[in-house]
């Protein structure tokens, strides 16, 4: 993998910061990023948009080949972040309602989509570097990767920060449902069938419990510069 662009994988569970972490690096490196959870939140909204069940198989055969030709562009946006385009459609804002959360983690079970997405995930490997967030990139979709992270925080932590952002757009959220959410979805994640929640055998592991953004980055780009990308 190295010898065609370098790969470096940052996976964890949702709120631990990797994505804010990817985007600064992607932004930092000059790099390619997959937000890979992106991909199951457009399978997410094709299914919805199309009525397909995920207890259907035929409903799932439909799916499966949607996300095999997925027309989707990441565009950067005037941030460190970036627009997501389905055929030309900004869905960025619409793919992050609860809804469309909702459908991606039903369809991120199925090992139909799965299988669908890899070779479109790997495909954004390519020079001169490939930051990839998400769940399984060094487990299972860039097994080779050249550095791999797995970033973690408390599920107490994550369920505040979630409750800090949603405060800060204004909802009305409830900290104890959102930390009950949570557990029940790490122990989803963990324990579904097809690539579960793990850190790859190789992976450092970064616990952002109590940290800030600024320090675990540090953390980060000292990892990064030991293999002399920075
Ligand atoms: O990271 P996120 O919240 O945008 O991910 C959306 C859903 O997709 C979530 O249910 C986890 C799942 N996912 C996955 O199974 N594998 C990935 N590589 C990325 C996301």
């Amino acid at each position: 993998m190295s010898a065609q662009a370098p790969v470096l994988t940052l996976d964890g569970p949702g709120g631990a910061g990797k994505g804010t972490l990817a985007s600064a690096l992607a932004c930092e490196l000059g790099w390619r990023l997959l937000d890979s959870g992106a991909l199951y939140r457009l399978v997410g909204l094709i299914a919805l948009r199309e009525d397909l069940d995920a207890d259907n198989a035929a409903d799932c055969a439909e799916a499966a080949e949607a996300a095999r030709g997925l027309d989707l562009v990441f565009e950067p946006d005037a941030g460190e972040g970036q627009r997501v385009l389905l055929a030309g459609e900004d869905v960025t804002e619409v793919i992050r309602s609860d809804a469309i959360s909702d459908a991606a983690s039903k369809w991120a079970v199925q090992s139909a989509i799965r299988q669908a997405l890899l070779s479109r995930q790997r495909d954004f490997a390519s020079p001169p570097g490939l930051i990839a967030d998400g769940r399984d990139m060094g487990t299972i979709v860039f097994p080779d990767a050249d550095l791999k992270i797995y970033v973690t925080a408390s599920a107490e932590e994550r369920a505040s920060r979630r409750h800090a952002q949603l405060s800060g757009s204004g909802v009305d959220a409830n900290l104890e449902r959102i930390y009950r959410e949570i557990l029940e979805r790490d122990a989803r994640d963990a324990s579904r069938v097809v690539a579960p929640l793990k850190p790859a055998v190789d992976a450092h592991v970064i616990d952002t419990t109590g940290e800030t953004v600024s320090a675990s980055l540090e953390r980060v780009r000292g990892l990064v510069r030991e293999n002399g990308w920075i």
